[in-house]
Order: C-alpha cells, then sequence, then structure tokens
C-alpha cells in the first residue's frame, strides 16, 4: 500500500450490508487516502436487524471493530419494505461480534455531524436506499449546503436492475430518492453503467485472497459468494456496485462522467424509481449531477488491491 501524504478525506458510508457494501466498508476503512468517521445503516437488502448484524461482522471480521455503527431507519418513507435485492445474501455466515451499538441514531449522528466543523469536510457516500439522508434532510434542511458532496451507488442514465426501469437503491424508497436528488447537493451518481464497467471475476477473487489479511480474506470470501451468483443467474462476473463508489473518493480520476439533470420518477408504477438523466440545464428542482458512465477497471481493481492488501 502506498504511504499516505495528503490528509485523509473524512467520508461516512451509509450502507445497507449486503456483500458489495461489504467491500466497500472493508475498502474505506483500511484506505489510506481516506478517515471514515462513522457508518449508518439502514434497511435495504435485508431488513435492519440483518444489515446491522452483517456491518457489524464485516467490520468486526476485518479488523475494523473500533469504527462507529449507528442504526438508522428500518423501513422507506412512504412504501412497504422491499424483498432482498439483486444478488445478494441475506445473513452473513460469520461469527457475530459482542460490539455494543453506538446508541445515537443514523439521522441524528448525521443531522449532528454536518452541522459540526467537520460536515463540510466529510464527503458523504451513500450505497443503499436513501432514506437516512432524506429524513435528515427533512429533519434539518441546513444539511442541503453543509453536505459538500454525495459520492452515491445508485440510479441509472439507462436500464435499472431492479426493474426494467429502476436501479435498486433508488428503487427501494424512490421517495427519499426524490428528496436527495432535489436537494441541491453536488452529487456524483455512480449508476449502473458505471459499475457494469468495473465487472469481478474468480482470478480477481483469487488474487485479493492472495494478499493474505484479515480483511482482504472476509472480502474474498463475500465475493466468492457474490460471483457464483452472477455466473449462476447471469451468466457472467460480477459488479461488487457499492466498492465502485468508494474508489470513487480514493481517485475521481476513475469515472468519466457526464453533467446532466437528474430527477426520481415517484408516480408511474410502471418506470417507479426510475432516474431521469438528461443532458440539458432544466430549470426548477432537478440536481447538477456527475452521473459516471464509465470506471477504469483496472485503476479500481488495484485500489481495491491496495486498499485491502
Ligand atoms: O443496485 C445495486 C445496489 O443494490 C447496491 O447498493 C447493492 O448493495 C444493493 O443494495
Ligand atoms: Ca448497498
Amino acid at each position: 500500500m502506498t504511504g499516505h501524504r495528503a490528509p485523509r478525506q473524512k467520508i461516512i458510508l451509509d450502507v445497507d450490508t449486503g456483500t458489495d457494501d461489504a467491500i466497500a466498508l472493508l475498502m474505506a476503512g483500511h484506505a489510506s487516502a481516506l478517515e471514515l468517521v462513522g457508518v449508518t445503516v439502514v434497511q435495504g437488502n435485508a431488513p435492519l436487524p440483518v444489515t446491522l448484524s452483517n456491518t457489524r461482522k464485516a467490520l468486526a471480521g476485518g479488523g475494523l471493530s473500533h469504527i462507529s455503527i449507528y442504526a438508522g431507519i428500518d423501513r422507506p418513507l412512504v412504501r412497504p419494505p422491499m424483498p432482498t435485492g439483486p444478488g445478494q445474501s441475506l445473513a452473513f455466515d460469520l461469527p457475530e461480534p459482542d460490539l455494543t451499538p453506538t446508541s445515537t441514531h443514523a439521522v441524528d449522528f448525521l443531522v449532528q455531524h454536518f452541522l459540526s466543523p467537520d460536515g463540510p469536510h466529510t464527503v458523504l457516500v451513500p450505497v443503499a436506499p436513501l432514506t437516512n439522508l432524506a429524513t435528515a434532510l427533512l429533519r434539518e434542511p441546513r444539511l442541503a449546503v453543509r453536505v459538500p458532496r454525495l459520492v452515491m451507488m445508485g440510479g441509472a442514465a439507462g436500464a435499472g436492475n431492479a426493474t426494467p426501469s429502476a436501479e435498486f437503491n433508488v428503487y427501494a424508497d424512490p421517495e427519499a430518492a426524490q428528496i436527495v436528488f432535489r436537494s441541491g447537493i453536488p452529487i456524483t451518481m455512480v449508476g449502473l453503467e458505471a459499475t457494469a464497467s468495473a465487472l469481478i471475476g474468480f482470478d480477481d477473487v483469487a488474487r485479493i485472497r492472495a494478499l493474505g489479511t484479515p480483511q482482504a480474506r472476509v472480502a474474498a470470501d463475500l465475493m466468492d459468494w457474490d460471483v457464483r451468483w452472477f455466473h449462476q443467474h447471469l451468466g457472467r462476473d460480477a459488479e461488487i456496485y457499492d466498492a465502485c463508489a468508494v474508489a470513487a473518493v480514493i481517485e475521481p480520476g476513475i469515472l468519466t462522467t457526464r453533467r446532466m439533470s437528474v430527477d426520481v420518477e415517484i408516480e408511474d408504477e410502471i418506470t417507479l424509481g426510475r432516474t431521469i438523466c438528461t443532458e440539458e440545464e432544466r430549470p426548477g428542482p432537478a440536481s447538477r449531477v456527475d452521473v459516471a458512465l464509465q470506471v477504469d477497471r483496472a485503476r479500481f481493481f488495484e485500489i481495491m488491491r491496495e486498499c485491502l492488501g
């Protein structure tokens, strides 16, 4: 791992830990360029008790027991909870650590942190349904000018994965996503076009496992599960969706982005949760978003190796 001279970039990860969230956590917690200030947890890939337990298991197994975890909201803002996400395991087959959960609620932590002096210096990395952040914005609208940037895994300029129109994180809570996209917070949207250009295969998993660290072993076991699932169900290598967002914070240059206006469909049941991405400047609430359309896969994998080594 290369030494890092510049001050570490503070980040908060908002997760619904499934396998790819866990890889994102392990990378963020060990990256020399990042300071993982805290982890907020929401329901999504699985009910909140499971995403919480998986988050604890991944952090403890990966040598990150010192990272604070904040339990968040256990259901979408408006609609009933979703079934589990695409290709996500449920409870991790890892030892349940006896980590005492932090008593502060995730929404309170987000409000307090971004109103604090560290707020404008902390990038928020949501890789899950956006319920926690949307609720924090509703409770404390000043967050819209305190959060310097979101680097989020979610959305798609084209086809979805939860439905033909919608990507899972947005589809799981479309009203929350609309609040976030309309907030005016600068957003880097690492959507499905980007994650589909950074697929991971069994040979990559073997190279991660060969790093030999505890975090590399946990990551390899979880990615092996993912690659197996993608090969069985889709006949190809796996997206490790959330890891792309963390890599993009470490090295923004791995993304090819286009500035677009993005809004979220919340009325039509057929296209519910679609992120409508348009080139032209649109008046009104849609924000100006840097939509990632491609990831430099070689650099993405090298960054993953550097973090987990
Ligand atoms: O569509 C991919 C997203 O859905 C990822 O965040 C993955 O963890 C699942 O939640
Ligand atoms: Ca996720």
